[in-house]
């Protein structure tokens, strides 16, 4: 077995080591280098849109509380009192005054500051707490685009938009396709878990190989699956002419700059629904004809955000990855409301991501097994690599760094290797 020592030794060109997805040493540099010291998606203002509103979640391993202080500012704490460490904020969400640890009651303002220290008169001249040093700590960078917060550990590297780099347009685009400039999550969670390490995910959301295979199940007798947007007649096309297999090439893929990619452009559709025209008035009030044509045209399908977020603009929602150990994975899947649209169209898009990408979809569900198989499967020693090695013509765009291929190709797996091995090899 290759060990932990010479990580390079773990990437070629077109293998990766089962090591990546099987060792727990890795695992735990993966949440020290990556998670620890990159910008990690936490989540959306609009989960805390009023002063002392708060969110916990986790980065990598860590738990961490979002939390809108009394200024209006969004701050990323690490969930954790500066006493004994014990974690403070036990709820999954809601609104705060101050934090309170249960332990010997120390409380905290939202901002992180120690508030105040119980029978204070137990510490001596010198020896009292201090209201940041011994606060709950506030993570060193948080910044957000569009209202999606991303946090970084670290005071080292580049800032969120140049992190980000040409996929901030995705984030720009979707704010600007509501009609009031913005968008929500306020639609609920799908939550999940599955017995398989977090980098099956981020793969997955570029893979576009698979689906004529792994959803079979959810296409009809002639091969098209069911409509997954608002004026679709049907969905992607599996097979054509006499069943065989419609390759997904002509959608395309790209690789970015620090691991992120996305899949698509997307086949254009004409919804005529008095839905969708409502919706286009609204945004033509905003932006005009041409912005708003430029909004409307679907150019991607998913985005990732490396190393923790995926979007989905086909039907917009985002997926937040978890890892939780090497062989076991949480998922979020969180609808995007576009401020200013139509509700209808909020309730159409969570239906529709319902049968999609709900625990019990008839989508996602497929992936799910496909990860927990890939988990044992690569518990067998006899072969140790993975092969990514399909690829077609590729076009590199010097602006942004941009690597365009076929749909099939494995470029932005490659690129998330890439990454991962220049993230995982710093000091
Ligand atoms: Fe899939």
């Amino acid at each position: 077995m290759l060990a932990n020592g010479d990580l390079s030794r773990l990437v070629t060109d077109t293998r990766i080591h089962r090591d990546l997805f099987q060792d727990r040493a890795i695992f735990d540099l993966e949440m020290e280098r990556i998670f620890a010291r990159s910008w990690v998606y936490v989540g959306h203002d609009s989960q805390v849109p009023e002063p002392g509103d708060f969110l916990c979640t986790r980065i990598g391993a860590q738990p961490v509380v979002m939390v809108r202080h009394t200024d209006g500012k969004v701050h990323v704490l690490y969930n954790r009192c500066g006493h004994r460490g014990v974690k403070v904020v036990a709820e999954e969400e809601g609104n705060a005054k101050r934090f309170m640890c249960m332990y010997h009651g120390w409380t905290y303002d939202t901002n992180g500051d120690l508030d105040f220290v119980t029978q204070p008169e137990g510490y001596p001249e010198g020896r009292h707490p201090d209201k940041v040093r011994d606060g709950m700590g506030r993570i060193a960078r948080v910044d957000d685009l569009c209202g999606f917060v991303f946090a970084n550990q670290s005071e080292e590297g580049p800032g969120l938009r140049d992190w980000l780099g040409a996929n901030a347009v995705c984030l720009e685009d979707l704010a600007d396709s509501a009609p009031d400039g913005e968008v929500e999550i306020r639609g609920g969670v799908h939550r999940y878990m599955y017995r398989g390490n977090w980098k099956f995910q981020i793969d997955n959301l570029s893979d576009m190989y698979h689906p004529a295979y792994s959803h079979e199940s959810s296409s009809r007798p002639t091969g098209q699956q069911f409509a997954r947007r608002k004026g679709d007649k049907g969905g992607i096309e599996f097979r054509g002419k006499r069943g065989r297999v419609k390759s997904m090439d002509p959608l395309g893929v790209s690789a970015l700059p620090n691991g992120h990619s996305w899949q698509g452009g997307l086949p254009q559709i004409e919804n005529t629904s008095e839905l969708h025209r409502e919706y286009v008035r609204r945004l033509e009030a905003r932006h005009g004809p041409e912005r708003t044509k430029e909004v409307l045209t679907k150019t991607r399908h998913n985005v990732i955000f490396y190393p923790n977020m995926a979007m989905q603009e086909l039907n917009p929602h985002i997926r937040v990855i978890r890892p939780v150990a090497a062989d076991l994975t949480e998922i979020f899947v969180y609808p995007i409301r576009l401020k200013g649209a139509p509700e209808q169209m909020f309730r159409e898009q969570i239906r529709i991501l319902n049968g999609t990408h709900s625990a019990s979809s008839m989508v996602q569900t497929d992936d799910v097994e496909a990860f927990a198989r890939a988990q044992e499967g690569l518990s067998t020693t006899g072969n140790e690599w993975i092969l990514l090695a399909r690829a077609g013509e590729e076009k590199v765009d010097p602006a942004t760094g941009r690597v365009s291929s076929i749909g099939t190709s494995e470029v932005a797996m490659r690129n998330h290797y890439a990454t991962w091995l220049s993230l995982m090899s710093r000091a």
